[in-house]
């Protein structure tokens, strides 16, 4: 097997273009200093913070994360890449979930992401053209009674189908969350958090 080899000499961020986290990014991510002893424990709420601003966490991100908590980027995408909740690169409105445990496994779990990946036309890792849909799986979903499980960004369907895939991919509400959710890691301002992740980007193009 070949292996990967990494250009160095290409810089992973550009250096003249604008900042991708907006300052009221910034002051959510300082507002979490109070709760914690450290700079550095409030990495994993930032994290929280930037992706749900930009969508997902970028190598520029993660310098800017490392500054306001004062840590060395390297620790920063050392914590990042342990979770697979983050993502490094851009993924789909809505992340679909699936199950890869045993018990989904035993009760459907493969059918169900065959359906999906045959309906929405990508791979595990993969995103609709249109931005619509990203797929991947997870280990157990904490469901296990209801199998097969899988996630819509936060919202948990249990005992899915294969068949029913068609059905759930046509509601419009597949991702929406039927309780009030806290505010504390939503971002302060997208609007705003956008505009800067727009100009960074057309400053790198
Ligand atoms: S095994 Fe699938 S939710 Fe636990």
């Amino acid at each position: 097997m070949a292996w990967n080899a990494i250009d160095r000499k290409v810089p992973v961020i550009d250096p003249d273009a604008p900042p991708v986290l907006s300052e009221a990014v910034r002051d959510k991510i300082r507002s979490f200093f109070p709760r914690y002893e450290t700079k550095r424990a409030v990495l994993l709420p930032a994290l929280h913070v930037a992706q749900d601003a930009l969508g997902h966490v970028s190598h520029a991100a993660m310098v800017e994360v490392a500054e306001i908590l004062e840590l060395h980027p390297s620790e920063v995408l050392d914590t990042l890449t342990f979770y697979t909740h983050f993502w490094t690169h851009p993924k789909g409105r809505k992340v679909i979930t699936v199950c890869r445990s045993i018990s989904c496994e035993l009760m459907g779990g493969n059918e169900v992401l065959d359906a999906l990946k045959s309906k929405l036309n990508i791979d595990e890792h993969g995103t609709t053209e249109d931005g619509e849909y990203s797929l991947v799986t997870e280990e157990c979903l904490a469901g296990c009674d209801y199998a097969p499980c899988m996630l819509v960004n936060e919202k948990m369907h249990q005992r899915v189908a294969a068949d029913d895939i068609a059905t759930l991919l046509a509601d419009s509400d597949i991702d929406v969350v039927a309780m009030e959710r806290s505010d504390l890691f939503d971002a302060p301002d997208r609007a705003c958090a956008n505009t800067a992740v727009d100009g960074a980007e057309s400053a790198s193009a």
